[in-house]
C-alpha cells in the first residue's frame, strides 16, 4: 500500500507515528505493507520518492518546525501536483477543515478518485458538503472512500452502524460530538477560565485550526450534517440545522447548573421524524443521573436508537493526535484488507 499524506499537521503527524510503531503489526497480522512514499503539507512543502520517504527524518523535521522540502526527496508542486504525479494508492486527506467551502480539501480527495486512487479523509468539509457526489465518483472508479475520522476521531461510530450494526434502522443518533467544548465544560466546571481552557485545548491537538470552529457549534453541526448525509442518506447541508454554541455559558451558569444536579453538554442529534430527517446543535442541561453527564474531558459519547437493539451506546475519544491518526490508520487497514 503506496500512501501519500496530504496534510502534515497534527493528524498526519499522529498517523505517521502510528504508522512506525505498528508497522510489524500490520505486516503480521493483516500482511500488510504500508509506504509512505509522499507527503505535503501547505505550510511545510512536499517530498516524493517512490521507494518510500524517510519517515523518521519527515516526523523530526515537522516536530521542530523545519520544512520538509529541506529532505533530499524535495517535490516541487502543491498536493494537487503530487497526487497528480505520484505513484500511490490511496491518499490520506488530512488538511485543516473548511465548513464553508470544504477546500482544497475536496479538490484533493477528486484528483485522487478520478485518478482511481483510495481515500480516506479526517476532514469534516468535503463530507459534511459533497459525500454524495464524491462517493458516486470512488464508486465510478471502484476505489474505496472512507471518513471514519470524521465524526468522533478513532472511535468507531461510523464503523460500527455501518458495518456492525448493518441491517438495524437507525432512527436517533445523538451525544456529544465535540471533544474541545466537552473540554472546556469540565475544565471551566473545575474552575478555570474560559480562555486558558481554550488554549490548552489548542496545545492537545482538539481545537480546530480556527477554534470559532468549535465553541460556536459549527464542527458538530459539520459531524451532524455528515452523520445525516452517510447514516440516514439525507442529502443535507449545514445550513439546514439549527445550531448553537458554548460561548454564552459561563462559569457561574455552569456552577448553577451543578447546584441543580445537571451539566451543561454541547449535544448534537440527528433524528428521523416521519418522513423527515431532522438535526441540531445546542448545550442542554442533562441531568447528572445521565450517562452523558458523566463524559468529561475531549472524550466524546453517542446514543444510536436502533429498532431492533434498542439503545446502544459508544463512548471514546473525540479528538486528538494518535486519537485521529487511528482514523486514517484503520482505514487503510480496510483497504488494505481486514482479515
Ligand atoms: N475540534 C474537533 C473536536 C476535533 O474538538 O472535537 C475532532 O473533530
Amino acid at each position: 500500500m503506496r500512501l501519500l499524506l496530504i496534510g502534515f499537521g497534527t493528524v498526519g503527524q499522529g498517523l505517521a507515528e502510528l504508522l512506525l510503531e505498528k508497522e510489524q503489526i500490520l505486516t503480521d497480522q493483516y500482511g500488510l505493507k504500508v509506504q509512505v512514499v509522499g507527503i505535503s503539507d501547505m505550510l511545510k512543502g512536499s517530498i516524493y520518492n517512490a521507494g518510500g520517504i524517510n519517515l523518521q527524518q519527515a516526523l523530526k523535521l515537522a516536530k521542530s518546525g523545519k520544512k520538509l522540502s529541506e529532505m533530499p526527496d524535495n517535490f516541487d508542486g502543491d498536493a494537487v501536483s503530487l497526487i497528480t504525479t505520484a505513484d500511490a494508492d490511496m491518499i490520506v486527506e488530512a488538511t485543516y477543515t473548511d465548513i464553508k467551502t470544504a477546500e482544497p480539501a475536496t479538490m484533493h480527495i477528486r484528483t485522487a478518485l478520478e485518478k482511481g486512487m483510495h481515500v480516506t479523509t479526517t476532514n469534516k468539509g468535503p463530507i459534511a458538503l459533497f459525500y454524495h457526489d464524491l462517493a458516486k465518483l470512488a464508486k465510478e472508479k471502484g476505489v474505496q472512500l472512507l471518513y471514519e475520522g470524521t465524526v468522533m476521531s478513532g472511535t468507531p461510530l461510523l464503523n460500527l452502524i455501518r458495518e456492525t450494526l448493518a441491517g438495524c434502522t437507525i432512527t436517533e443518533v445523538k451525544g456529544i460530538l465535540n471533544g474541545t467544548t466537552n473540554y472546556i465544560l469540565s475544565e471551566m466546571e473545575q474552575g478555570l477560565a474560559y480562555d486558558d481552557v481554550l488554549k490548552k485545548a489548542q496545545e492537545l491537538g482538539y481545537a480546530e485550526a480556527v477554534p470559532d470552529a468549535d465553541v460556536l457549534g459549527w464542527d458538530a453541526l459539520a459531524k451532524v450534517t455528515i452523520i445525516a448525509n452517510t447514516v440516514f442518506g439525507e442529502q443535507c447541508k449545514p445550513d439546514d440545522f439549527p445550531c448553537k454554541g458554548i460561548t454564552e455559558i459561563s462559569s457561574e451558569a455552569i456552577a448553577d447548573a451543578k447546584s441543580r444536579g445537571k451539566r451543561y453538554k454541547l449535544i448534537g442529534k440527528v433524528w428521523r421524524d416521519g418522513n423527515t430527517v431532522k438535526g441540531s446543535v445546542a448545550p442542554e442541561e442533562i441531568d447528572m443521573s445521565r450517562p452523558l453527564a458523566g463524559v468529561m474531558g475531549a472524550t466524546n459519547a453517542v446514543t444510536i436508537t436502533t429498532d431492533t437493539l434498542g439503545d446502544v451506546t459508544i463512548v471514546g475519544p473525540g479528538a486528538g493526535r494518535n486519537e485521529t491518526g487511528y482514523s486514517a490508520l484503520v482505514d487503510i487497514i480496510h483497504v488494505g484488507g481486514l482479515r
